[in-house]
This record gives structure tokens, sequence and C-alpha cells, in this order.
């Protein structure tokens, strides 16, 4: 496979980015940092209309720049956003907290496309259930919101974050429109969020996973890796984004250093054995 081949996934028949800048926690660096991956190589963008941790209408000051800059067209870019409830926002709100669920998603996603000043976009998550328990009568509210959202192709792919293999599989039963992507925090000691990722891979939905350095940090310090380390000449950092692309999954990074994202996506071009893939694999039972 070709370097910028790697550069891709295929998910029904459309062609996706194998790598995601994330935006959260950036602030007022939002806008050089986004352009910064933009230049970089990263295609593909994850944000939310979540003000607490994300600034979404700088990264579309910094996607816009980028796009009139550059000969890049939007269709080459994967803009990716989000719905979160109430409770996972602070009170600098995109929607009416007292309109119903579905009217929230609408004017989130409206507000959505202003912020990245798009007519559409790539993927729209919901930022994760309303509980840790079964799916509520106001989930299935956002998830029939987002369902008419690709209805109308407002948005080219739907999903759904922070959430258990059996919220995962109530949502496969009872959706009309099922979700393209899950994005998840990836922890080792869970062996890489492994049912959560079967679910993906027998429904036809690709896996997202955040946190992959900082949730996993003693395994990642651990002698096993440290061995794996000094043998491949290659950075803990590296190791653990071309594990998780070699399992299926889209890694984000939200690096703020040009080194950094430069590695990140090299990473999907360098081979591991299929014995170095079981170490990490098996990282945090060792
Ligand atoms: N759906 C959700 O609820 C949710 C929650 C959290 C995050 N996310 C998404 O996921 C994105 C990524 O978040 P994250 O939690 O994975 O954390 P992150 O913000 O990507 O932080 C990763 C850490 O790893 C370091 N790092 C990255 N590449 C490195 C390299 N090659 N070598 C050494 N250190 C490296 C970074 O440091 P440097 O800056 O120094 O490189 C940073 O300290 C977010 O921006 C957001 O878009 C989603």
């Amino acid at each position: 496979m070709t370097a910028s081949a790697r550069r891709l996934r295929t998910l029904r028949g459309s062609r996706v980015p194998a790598f995601l800048y994330g935006t959260a926690w950036k602030e007022e660096r939002t806008d050089a940092l986004t352009r910064m991956a933009l230049d970089a190589g990263f295609s593909g963008i994850d944000t939310a209309n979540q003000r607490k941790h994300y600034f979404e209408a700088a990264v579309g000051r910094a996607v816009q720049g980028f796009l009139s800059q550059t000969k890049v067209l939007r269709d080459e870019l994967f803009l990716q956003s989000k719905f979160t409830h109430v409770r996972g926002q602070d009170q600098r709100l995109p929607y009416d907290p007292n309109a119903e669920p579905g009217e929230q998603v609408r004017q989130s996603f409206a507000s959505s496309l202003e912020h990245l000043q798009t007519t559409h976009l790539d993927s729209y998550l919901l930022h994760g259930p309303s509980s840790g328990g079964r799916l509520t009568q106001m989930d299935w509210e956002v998830w029939r919101a987002l369902e008419a959202l690709a209805d109308a192709g407002q948005t080219r792919f739907i999903g759904i974050s922070n959430v258990s293999a059996a919220q995962l599989s109530e949502l496969l039963n009872g959706a009309r429109v099922r979700p393209a992507f899950v994005q998840n925090r990836c922890y080792a000691r869970q062996a890489w969020d492994s049912e959560v990722r079967r679910l993906c891979a027998e429904n036809d939905m690709l896996y997202q996973g955040f946190s992959l350095l900082t949730a996993n940090r003693s395994e990642l310090a651990s002698p096993a890796f440290r061995q794996l380390e000094q043998r491949t000449g290659r950075s803990s950092a590296e190791l653990t984004f071309r594990f998780a692309s070699a399992v299926g999954m889209i890694p984000l990074t939200g690096t703020s250093s040009l080194p950094h994202m430069q590695l990140d996506l090299a990473s999907l071009d360098f081979e591991l054995t299929r014995e170095d893939l079981r170490i990490i694999e098996n990282v945090s039972s060792v």
C-alpha cells in the first residue's frame, strides 16, 4: 500500500481519513494549531459545539483560511462535530435548553455549520448518551434528529461517542440510520476497547480512538513497551498510533507540536510485525 493510500480508509463505499486531528482544549491557539495540522497533512478535523472544551468557530476560521489559500477543496476535507447534552456544556450553549431534544440538535447543528463556514458536515456525533445505563427517551429523540440530518444530506455520516458495548448494541437494534463511527477513549487495560471495536467491525462502522497516549501512560512506560521502543527505534506514540491503525482504528491526536503532528501522521507509514502488534495488544497483561 502506498503512503498516500494509507492516509485514507473506506467506509460504506466512501473515503474517510485514517487519522483525525482533534481540536479540544486549545482555546486561543485553536485557529493556529488547526491550520498547522492541515498544513502538516491532516485532512480530518474533529471538533464539537461544546465551548467548554472546544472553540469550534476558531476551527472554522482555520479551515476557511486553509481552503482559500491552498488548492485543497472542501470535499477533500473531513469535518466532524458533535451534539453535546446540556450536562456536558457550560453556560455558553449553542441551543435553547428549554427546547425539545430534537430541536436542540437542529439548533446546535445549524450553529456548527455557521462556525465551520460550511454547508454540510462529513460526520456528526452524539457526544455521549445522557446516562451510563440504557439509552433514554432523550437519547432516542436526539438520535432521530441525527437520522433526519443524515436523510437530508446535511451530514454524510452520523455516529456516537463515549458509548459502552451494551449501549451500542441497543442503538444498533433501534436505529433506522445506523451509526457509521464510534468515538471512544481507548484503554489498553480494557483490551483497547475490544468489545466495542468488535461491534464496529461486525456492523460496518469505524472506531475512532482518543486518549490513546494519555489514558495508557503506565502501559506505555512498561518494560515490554520500552523493549519494543528500543528494538524498533520508534517512540511509544508512534508505536501506539501504528498499532491502533493496524487493528482497524482511526486514531485521534490533539498534539500542539508540529514535529509530533508529522510523526503521528507518519505512524501510518511503517510496518510492525504480527508479534510486535501482539505485544502491544497484550501490554496491560504482561
Ligand atoms: N468524544 C470525546 O468525549 C472526546 C474526549 C477527549 C478527546 N476527544 C478528541 O480527541 C482529541 C485528542 O484528545 P486526546 O485525549 O487523545 O489527547 P490529546 O489532546 O491528543 O493529547 C495527547 C498528548 O499526547 C502528546 N503527543 C501527541 N503526539 C505525540 C508524540 N508523537 N510524541 C509525544 N507526545 C505526543 C501531546 O503532547 P504534545 O502536544 O506536546 O505533542 C499531548 O500531551 C481531542 O482533541 C478531541 O478532538 C474527544
